[in-house]
């Protein structure tokens, strides 16, 4: 899919408060500083359209981007950042399951996962609450230039076998480098072939 226009709508604090949920949409979930906001970038081939920094809890808002005129992409806060009053935090996780669990139009949550890491508690948590609440989500590794590609490989391996543990089948799986835009195409033709067959 080519990205003709890409446009900042705007920010919210809570689901029901975002536009009017009559065209497909797609969202970047996952813990502070995993590199949502960096993902869209990349995605939209627009350098600073989502807010980014290397300081975790950047995006705190709920942020809609209009993509070709026909279908949402959203930024969302991050999860689990241990810097942020626990107050806050609570908001943010609140903010992020009211609106995975009601947003109408959400047709994919993307779930980022550090690739660097080992399965991470509060990633594992939030997964299986998704498939509690049956939100259909992929999963999207990031940052993979900064491993050798046999850590790659065995980190995603070792990621899916946990997954495993709990699902009969794996979801979605998408390897990404915002710096390099590996993962660029998969992610797009996925988006433009789920657009393709849902109606709002
Ligand atoms: P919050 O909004 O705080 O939840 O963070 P976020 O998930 O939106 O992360 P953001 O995109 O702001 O990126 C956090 C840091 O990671 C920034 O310094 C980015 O430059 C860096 N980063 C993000 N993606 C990549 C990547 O693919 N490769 C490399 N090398 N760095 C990345
Ligand atoms: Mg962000």
């Amino acid at each position: 899919m080519n990205i003709v226009s890409a446009e900042f709508i705007q920010s919210n604090v809570s689901y029901d408060k975002c536009p009017e949920p009559n065209m497909p949409e797609y969202a970047f979930v996952g813990r502070s500083n995993v590199g949502k906001s960096s993902l869209i970038n990349m995605l939209l081939e627009r350098k600073q359209i989502a807010k980014t920094s290397q300081t975790p809890g950047k995006t705190q808002l709920i942020n809609h981007f209009l993509i070709n005129g026909n279908w949402y992409l959203v930024d969302l806060p991050g999860y689990g950042f241990a810097k942020i009053s626990k107050s806050k935090r609570s908001d943010f996780s609140k903010i992020i399951k009211d609106y995975s669990e009601y947003r109408k139009n959400l047709v994919c949550l993307f779930v980022l996962v550090d690739s660097r890491h080992k399965p991470q508690k509060n990633d594992l948590l939030f997964i299986e609450w998704l498939g509690e609440k049956q939100i259909p989500f992929s999963i999207v590794f990031t940052k993979t230039d900064k491993l050798a590609k046999l850590t790659r490989e065995k980190n995603i391996e070792e990621y899916k076998k946990v997954l495993l543990t709990d699902w009969e089948t794996l979801p979605g799986i998408f390897i990404t480098s915002s710096e390099t835009s590996l993962g660029r195409e998969d992610i797009l033709n996925y988006i433009e072939k789920l657009n393709a067959v849902v109606k709002f």
